[in-house]
């Protein structure tokens, strides 16, 4: 393909026909032509309908590693690059590919934090069955997600961790052609997943990144072989631009935690940060704290201690304190609860994330449309998780509504979701963090 000369029609440099042409019929586009079509498209020259066109082309026949380095760069360059040069501290973040009940951020930012890292922590509001950071925090009354870039950066020298809305100026490509892909069933290319998460990242301006790739039934990745791809793309990502990036792959079969909605996660958080919490959560914090800091060159601080001794706790009333939120006001609680108890006594079996994520969403706790609000106090408390041994009787969930005629549709999207085997038959939990991924 090859620059066309100027015509008096048109001065583009490139025509949106050949760059799909070329990618249908399954050729590299070249760079220049990549370039051209996201900034076209950004512009607005490039309509919808060609790139939907041209991202369906990517979904079925892919990209090379070039190509996927191209176009985020080009995502990248089509809005502001942040940098936190001049802050004194190394930058560190975390980015999720999103589960039900992964509200590992909350604890994990101030924990890293309380080690001296800075951690700017840009993040987004749930759609559909995995729920927001921004959508959690703002359980707590008074918190703010919404800070400008000054005020971003003094938290990051006074308190060390951030967590807040990413700014619109930050690869706005991005926006548009995911809000795009969302509605053109071309959401699941790995190539346009890796550049869309990677563009934000790398513009964001951190040193160092940390990837949480999830993969299981309440996964965007089901499988962990497409997992493993997505995360070796984004370590490739990351590295190729300077970013030291690392990638966790960890099971998202069953729901993180107890908690899955918005108050009861922030709950559950500050229990991890008060030393106790369930399992898996304070399992994966611990994980990730230490990928971060290593990387922050702090492969031997002691995580376990700061979550034991306050320190972590004192990080984050001081983030929440800073972002105009009260760490002490109480947490919304629902106006209506129904708790579905164990009809045989055994070992719970299984309890599939993905129905649980749903049911959380249908009671309110997430947003089918963007411009929809969430009902904090809405969600599900797990009383009892996959391996535990229950009598009949004994509680195995509680819905939480404030309006008792959502529970229907909730309990019909967990109708199979959960099982209580026979103590035989029970097996060991598979670990929850499954592979490590490193460039
Ligand atoms: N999250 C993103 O930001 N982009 C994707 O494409 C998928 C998940």
């Amino acid at each position: 393909m090859t620059a066309r000369a100027v015509s008096s029609q048109s001065l583009e440099a490139f025509d949106a026909v050949d760059v799909i042409r070329a990618k249908r019929d399954g050729g590299a586009v070249p760079e220049p032509a990549l370039r051209w079509m996201v900034d076209a498209y950004t512009r607005g020259y490039v309509s919808d309908a060609q790139m939907s066109s041209f991202a369906m082309a990517v979904l079925l026949n892919g990209m090379e590693r070039d190509e996927i380095r191209v176009l985020t760069d080009a995502m990248i360059a089509s809005g502001e690059r942040m940098s936190f040069a001049g802050l004194g501290k190394r930058t560190v973040d975390k980015h999720s590919t999103g589960g039900v009940g992964d509200k590992i951020t909350l604890p994990l930012a101030p924990l890293v934090a309380s080690f001296g890292v800075a951690v700017p922590q840009l993040s987004g509001r749930g759609l559909g069955h995995t729920g927001g950071t921004l959508d959690k925090l703002e359980s707590i009354p008074g918190w703010r997600a919404a800070l400008s870039n000054d005020e971003m950066f003094a938290q990051l020298r006074e308190v060390g961790a951030v967590i807040c809305a990413a700014g619109s100026g930050l690869a706005p490509a991005d926006k548009k052609l995911y809000a795009l892909r969302d509605v053109t069933g071309t959401v699941e290319a790995v190539p346009l997943i890796a550049s869309s998460i990677m563009s934000k990242k790398i513009a964001e301006g951190t040193d160092a990144l940390v990837l949480d790739v999830k993969f299981g039934s309440g996964a965007f990745m089901q499988d962990i072989d497409r997992a493993r791809e997505l995360a070796r793309t984004m370590v490739a990502l990351g590295t190729d631009s300077g970013v030291a990036t690392t990638a966790l792959l960890t099971d998202m079969n069953t729901p993180l935690g107890l908690a899955i909605g918005n108050a009861n996660e922030v709950r559950e958080s500050v229990e991890v940060l008060a030393g106790g919490g369930p399992a898996d959560v304070v399992e994966l914090t611990i994980a990730l704290a230490r990928e971060m800091l290593a990387l922050a060159g702090r492969p031997d601080a002691d995580v376990e201690g700061a979550l034991a001794d306050g320190r972590a706790m004192d990080a984050w009333r001081a983030l929440i304190r800073a972002q105009d939120g009260d760490p002490d006001a109480a947490l919304p609680t629902p106006r209506e609860t129904h708790t579905i108890t164990a009809d045989r006594a055994g070992v719970v079996s299984r309890m599939e994330a993905l129905p649980f994520g749903i049911a959380a969403w249908r009671l309110g706790a997430g947003r089918a449309r963007a411009e929809d609000a969430v009902i904090h106090a809405a969600g599900i408390d797990l009383h009892v998780k996959p391996g535990d041994t229950v009598s009949v009787g004994q509680p195995i969930f509680t819905l939480l509504a404030d309006d008792a005629a959502r529970f229907d549709r909730a309990l019909d999207a967990l109708d199979g979701a959960w099982s209580i085997g026979d103590p035989a038959d029970a097996t060991e939990r598979a670990p929850l963090v499954r592979e490590r991924i490193t460039a």
